[in-house]
């Protein structure tokens, strides 16, 4: 029988700004989950893409005095550089501007017409006469309705948190021009999410969600879906509306939509069948990891369009919280931005890998990273337990040993501990709780340390007990080996050197653990990993 395919995605990055460690939390979770599952044997496909449309977007590359279409390039390919500095292995990386998105987006907004799921409704916008377009909520500014305060965006008032539609904002005006708006009237198209009220509800009653995403997903419905728009008139950077003069599909229909264009553009490249996939009640697997900001989008939204469509839905969605950097959420204006090629400056990609993992459990609580915790973790765990595990062995093992490890080991009780522990970390890793499969794997780092100490092969005597020190290097080394096969999936750069040193590939190695290295000939120990040394260390700020 054939495997089935499991299909494993990333929100989407918009295409207005860089890679940042906001955007790595997410995609390090995923990889480190997809890294695992391929260890296993499973048949998985990661993708994601860039969100390359959208109000945003064309406003940035007014602001960049560039073409839109040549922005989203650059962006593109910039992100899709970032991205695999930090190993994220993706299987394709696409962007909802591609033509096969277009084209299915077009085919689907038709079929969800046919099938009466689309109105057409009349709505009052804010309109910049100066500039000729409508506004979108974030570059409108005004009094507040509620408590009068000043410089309120249009969507919610930061003094007094009232939420209001941007209409309602006194005295609006445009953050471009500065101009105060008018307010006029334009017909926009609406999918009737009511009329997928009811399966939606069963649906997600049935979803193996977290408890809070399933509780928040049916108080939305509970109080009664409204019609979403999803039109926005011209000027708009996105796709046009077929049958229609002057509309573009509004960023976030494109951009679920994505999921699929860009699962067939893999496909393809593949030979898997994009039918077998999608149909209803497919066998196939579809996972999304998103951030709790959008919860709505992918519970609610989504699979309405997949239901108009009768195409399968997800099989789970995780959400994970929000980064903050020093208990603050991260903004330029804050100063605390961090982007990922300014993380590179000062650390290995790995380190981040391993300190989100170290963070990051099934539940979505934000994660915070401040640079003295981070620091302690890489140098206190990464380097003093793990790391030198290989270093201070390798010195006997190649002092006296030629760099053969011994025949047999000296605490093969040890050595099976270290195993038994695997079905408890992959447990952890399945279940997305790396924070636990991270201090399990320091746990067993600890045991491995206190052997060597308490054998203390540095004191004894090469000519007297020469079989003795050989095998409890080789025990050290040995347990290293089991260490780095539960690290890789988190640490894939050093993965790779540890295979390099251990002359042996931790690759789908995870089902033959019982194997220890015997008789077998490793290389010179190089530096698998560097201290972190923060003095004198600017960092954090945007160059
Ligand atoms: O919130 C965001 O960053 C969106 N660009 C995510 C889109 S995910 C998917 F729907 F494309
Ligand atoms: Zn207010």
């Amino acid at each position: 029988m054939k495997k089935k395919t499991i299909l494993v995605t990333c929100a989407f990055p918009y295409s207005n700004g860089p890679i940042h460690l906001g955007h790595l939390l997410e995609h390090i979770q995923a990889d480190i989950w997809v890294r695992y599952r391929k260890m296993k044997g499973e048949e998985v496909l990661f993708m994601s893409s860039d969100d390359s449309h959208g109000a945003a977007i064309m406003l940035k590359a007014i602001d960049l005095d560039m073409d839109p279409s040549k922005m989203i390039q650059k962006m593109h390919k910039e992100h899709k550089e970032d991205l695999l500095k930090f190993s994220i292995s993706h299987d394709i990386y696409c962007s909802t501007n591609d033509l096969e998105n277009k084209n299915i987006t077009q085919k689907i907004y038709l079929i969800l017409k046919k099938r009466g799921y689309i109105k057409k409704k009349i709505v009052s916008q804010l309109y910049d006469s100066e500039k000729k377009f409508f506004l979108p909520d974030r570059f409108v500014k005004g009094n507040c309705p509620n408590c009068l305060s000043p410089d309120q965006y249009g969507d919610n008032c930061e003094i007094c948190g009232v939420v209001y539609n941007s209409t309602d904002l006194l005295h609006p005006r445009s953050i471009l021009s500065q101009s105060p708006l008018k307010i006029k009237k334009t017909k926009h198209i609406f999918l009737i999410l009511s009329k997928f009220q009811k399966k939606l509800f069963e649906w997600i009653n049935c979803m193996p969600f977290s408890q809070s995403v399933k509780n928040k997903s049916i108080e939305w419905i509970s109080k009664g879906l409204k019609d979403w728009d999803i039109s926005r008139d011209d000027p708009y950077f996105g796709f046009k509306i077929p049958e229609e003069k002057r509309k573009y599909f509004y960023v976030w229909l494109d951009a679920t939509i994505g999921y699929i264009a860009s699962s067939r553009t893999l496909f393809k490249k593949r030979k898997i069948s994009f039918q077998r996939f999608w149909k209803n009640n497919s066998e196939d697997l579809l996972f999304h990891f998103i951030g709790k900001d959008i919860i709505y989008f992918h519970t609610l939204f989504w699979p309405s369009i997949l239901e108009g469509i009768k195409y399968r839905k997800p099989n789970n969605i995780f959400v994970h919280g929000h980064l903050t950097v020093d208990g603050q959420k991260m903004s330029k204006s804050k100063g605390n931005f961090i982007s990922a090629n300014s993380y590179l400056k000062h650390f290995d990609s790995d380190y981040l890998r391993y300190y989100f993992a170290s963070k990051l459990s099934s539940k979505f609580e934000d994660v915070n990273f401040n640079l003295t915790d981070f620091s302690n973790k890489i140098n206190k765990e990464l380097i003093n337990k793990i790391i030198n595990l290989a270093s201070r062995n390798a010195s006997f093992i190649k002092k006296y040993f030629c760099n053969y490890l011994s025949k047999k080991l000296d605490n093969m009780f040890l050595y099976q501990k270290f195993i038994k522990e695997s079905k408890k970390i992959e447990q952890s890793f399945i279940s997305l709780n790396f924070n636990s499969a991270v201090k399990r794997i320091c746990f067993l780092s600890d045991l491995a340390n206190k052997y060597v100490e308490m054998c203390s092969p540095w004191k004894i005597d090469p000519k007297l007990e020469n079989k003795k020190m050989h095998e409890i290097c080789s025990t050290g080394i040995n347990l290293f080996k089991i260490l780095m096969t539960y690290l890789s999936p988190i640490l894939p750069k050093i993965a790779e050197r540890s295979s390099n040193f251990l002359n042996y590939s931790f690759h789908h190695d995870w089902n033959s653990l019982n194997n220890p290295l015997l008789n077998h000939k490793i290389n010179d120990f190089k530096s698998l990993a560097s201290r972190i040394d923060l003095n004198g260390k600017i960092f954090l700020k945007e160059d």
